[in-house]
């Protein structure tokens, strides 16, 4: 049997229904509907119903599933505490991890995996995640927790627990924007994760869980973080160009650009473009944006030829930084709006599953004689 490919390039590991790739077209659909279509038109809790249903919603059932979501954003009694009680200086990704793992043990049939229960456990990770974040943050500021508040959407809501005031039209739009395009992405690294889990039969909070380790590499979500520190690197403008032939003559990776499908733009990096630009010029950050786009066209010339572009992650740190985020709440943003795509697929898997066990090419020695310690 030939072996498969490093890094499983170009292997199909499961059928799905939920998302669509053309790396060579730039283009991502969501069951169908285009990313940028998506992006004008809908809203993020619309986004998840699609995601998963495989279809859009009427309005009663958009209305009775954002109501389900929003009676869930506080978390079970006890988290509070447990959230409150960690160190100050934790990375908000592991926080993020944890505490999703420890939902599992407020949920009284934490193992249950058919149909209604995957997605009510899945609906409890969606609302909980962005309280997860924003008491975390204002815990490790010193700040009074702020509740959440149903009348607000996923969006809205997320920012003002954060900053403990509403935020503008525009901010709580840009900002759900960002989640509609971070929902779901076909079989990345982390949603791979979540279906290999829920494969074992185990549970939707481990799925996710695990998830959320992935994503927070460098080499994927984390790279979103990656990006802002080398924009905080680059002193100016003027000095992006010879920051970025450094990097290249040294053979290091310029964050937030490449993929493994796309060989060209990514489709999100251009609305998430077209965002930076107008927000960076709402909250006087056009340098910021002036700097990205710079680096942008530097890679091109340099390096376009090896279908090397910008991904997701290189606009949406100019974008996260005008919303006024900090840099290490960036991945915790993806991880937020992936929870959708991660459950999804998780739901999916369980609706037809089968364990995923790959064999590995055994290339070591065979019939090694045991030389007892001593005489090693
Ligand atoms: N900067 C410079 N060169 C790059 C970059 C980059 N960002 N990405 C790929 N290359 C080069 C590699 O050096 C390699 O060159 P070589 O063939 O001369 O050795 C070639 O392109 C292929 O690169 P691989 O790393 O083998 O490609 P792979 O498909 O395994 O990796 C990945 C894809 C991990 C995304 C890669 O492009 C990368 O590391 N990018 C930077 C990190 C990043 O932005 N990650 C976010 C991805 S999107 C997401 O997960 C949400």
């Amino acid at each position: 049997m030939t072996t498969a490919p490093k890094g499983l390039e170009g292997v199909i590991a499961a059928e799905s229904t939920i998302s669509f790739i053309d790396g060579a077209e730039g283009v991502l659909e969501y069951v169908g509907h285009a990313i940028g279509d998506l992006a004008q038109h809908s809203t993020f809790e619309e986004t998840v119903y699609l995601l998963w249903n495989q279809r859009l919603p009427t309005r009663s059932e958009l209305a009775d599933f954002s109501a389900a979501l929003r009676e869930r954003y506080e978390p079970p009694a006890g988290m509070r505490e447990l959230i409150t009680s960690l160190p100050k200086s934790a990375e908000p990704m592991h926080v993020l991890r944890t505490m999703v793992s420890a939902l599992s043990m407020h949920d009284s049939s934490p193992n249950d995996n058919d149909p209604g229960s995957a997605r009510s456990k899945a609906l409890n990770i969606l609302a909980s995640t962005p309280t997860i974040v924003a008491y975390f943050d204002r815990h490790r500021r010193g700040l009074d927790l702020v509740a959440p508040d149903s009348s607000l959407s996923y969006a809205e809501n997320f920012l003002y627990m954060l900053n403990g005031e509403k935020p503008t039209e525009t901010m709580a739009r840009a900002f759900d924007i960002c989640m509609i395009l971070h929902a779901d992405h076909t079989l990345n690294n982390s949603t791979f994760a979540a279906r290999v889990i829920i494969s074992t039969m185990s549970d939707v909070y481990s799925a996710l869980t695990g998830a959320i380790g992935s994503l927070r590499g460098p080499l994927h979500g984390g790279a979103n973080e990656g990006v802002m520190h080398m924009l905080n690197e680059i002193p100016s403008v003027e000095e992006a160009e010879s920051y970025i032939m450094g990097k290249i003559e040294r053979k290091e990776k310029i964050m937030g650009f490449g993929h493994r499908v796309y060989k060209t733009k990514d489709p999100r990096a251009f609305a998430l473009q077209g965002l930076a630009e107008r927000l960076a010029s709402d909250t006087g950050n056009q340098d910021l944006y002036a700097k990205s786009h710079k680096i942008e066209l530097v890679m091109e010339r340099e390096l376009g030829a090896k279908g090397i572009y910008p991904n997701v992650d290189f606009y949406s740190a100019t974008t996260y930084h005008c919303i006024g985020l900090k840099l290490d709440l960036f991945t915790p943003m993806f991880a937020m709006s992936r929870v959708a795509g991660w459950s999804g697929h998780v739901i999916e898997q369980l609706e037809d599953n089968r364990l995923y066990r790959p064999k590995a090419k055994y290339v070591g020695p065979h019939a090694v004689e045991y030389v007892p310690i001593e005489q090693r």
